[in-house]
């Protein structure tokens, strides 16, 4: 029954049309990141968002109370840099793709990304294989708007 609900349950996500985001922060000094489609608002005052992590990603190390991270919001054209940071690569393979900077604090983002959205950790709560991360937004910057890219039935729309 729990095998056959998880199978369900994963056709049924794959039905859920979500943008696409990559989730950069340093680990150990180390630029690290992620595709993530599990990421959402959460409130305005304060300015947070949350975001669902699984527990061996890369970037997980790097994501403690008061850690630095970006959500870089991907559009149109992104489709090569989220399959890089898609998948189970060396983090440098993954931002050789690109355009990358970092802001102030060193934290990576993606110049050309929608909006980079800076964000510190404020709290962590495990789940499953998951850690649902709330962050506290510290700083925006805005970028050229286009057509978001979103990921739909294992696809970009
Ligand atoms: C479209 C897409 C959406 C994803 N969404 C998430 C997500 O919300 N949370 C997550 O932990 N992993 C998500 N993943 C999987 C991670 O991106 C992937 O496991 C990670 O990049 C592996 O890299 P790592 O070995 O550096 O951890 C997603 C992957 C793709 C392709």
């Amino acid at each position: 029954m729990t095998h056959q609900i998880q199978s369900q349950f994963k056709q049924a996500m794959r039905r859920l049309a979500a943008n696409v985001s990559l989730i950069s922060c340093k680990v150990n000094g180390e630029w690290a990141g992620i595709a993530a489609t599990a990421v959402c608002s959460l409130s305005m005052d304060p300015p947070s968002l949350v975001a669902c992590v699984n527990r061996q990603a890369s970037i997980h190390p790097g994501l403690s109370i008061g850690d630095r991270y970006c959500i870089n919001l991907l559009k149109e054209g992104h489709e090569d840099v989220s399959n890089a940071f898609g998948k189970v690569i060396k983090c440098d393979d993954k931002f050789a793709i690109g355009s990358w900077g970092q802001d102030k604090d060193g934290t990576p983002c993606l110049s050309d990304a929608h909006a980079n959205i800076f964000c510190v950790v404020q709290k962590i709560i495990e789940y499953g294989s998951h850690s649902i991360v709330v962050g506290n937004v510290i700083r925006i910057q805005m970028n050229e708007i286009g057509a978001p890219l979103v990921y739909f039935d294992g696809r970009y729309l």
